[in-house]
């Protein structure tokens, strides 16, 4: 009994810890989005749309552009990620393992961005993910039937 208020508390006090913007890890993911996106071409726009995106841990990604959080006050998880209209050189991949810091993503947008495929983790594991956007790149054809089968249980648009 006693334990399990102890351990109560402490979990209470980590929640009110974390309740000051983003979860560490998902700040940690979100960086390394952007190192990726920048990664495939280093143009002033996708510079410019993650500028808020720093290096800072007093730096709350709940207020970072192209981010939404969840309003829940003890815990903030990123919900959704509005990734579309970057990297319009050339074609790349999606790296599904930079989205797996990400649980509580509702809506993830990746269009019009010229993904030609799928790398890393695909995203079925992202349980709570609703929307998932893909239009206006080149994916079509070039990801396996498997992969495509994963995705019907989102709604594509
Ligand atoms: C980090 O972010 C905090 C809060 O936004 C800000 O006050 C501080 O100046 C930033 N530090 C650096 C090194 O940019
Ligand atoms: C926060 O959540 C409430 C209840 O779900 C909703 O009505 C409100 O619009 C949300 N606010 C923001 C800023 O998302
Ligand atoms: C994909 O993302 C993961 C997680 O950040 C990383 O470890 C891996 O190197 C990336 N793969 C490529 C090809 O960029």
């Amino acid at each position: 009994m006693r334990l399990g208020v102890i351990v109560s508390l402490l979990l209470y006090c980590v929640a009110v810890l974390e309740s000051d913007g983003c979860l560490e890890n998902e700040r940690i993911g979100l960086l390394q989005i952007k190192s990726y996106i920048l990664s495939l071409g280093r143009e002033e726009w996708n510079e410019l749309e993650l500028d808020s995106w720093v290096e800072n841990r007093s730096s709350d990604c709940c207020v970072w552009n192209r981010v939404k959080c969840s309003n829940i006050s003890t815990q903030q998880h990123v919900t959704h990620l509005f990734l579309d209209s970057l990297n319009s050189r050339g074609s790349h991949l999606i790296n599904g393992s930079l989205y797996s810091p990400f649980q509580e993503l509702l809506s993830l947008d990746l269009s019009n961005n010229d993904y030609e495929g799928w790398i890393g983790k695909d995203i079925k594991n992202l349980q709570r993910l609703k929307v998932l956007d893909l239009g206006s790149n080149n994916l079509y054809g070039s990801i396996e039937g498997n992969i495509i089968q994963d995705y019907v249980k989102f709604k594509i648009l």
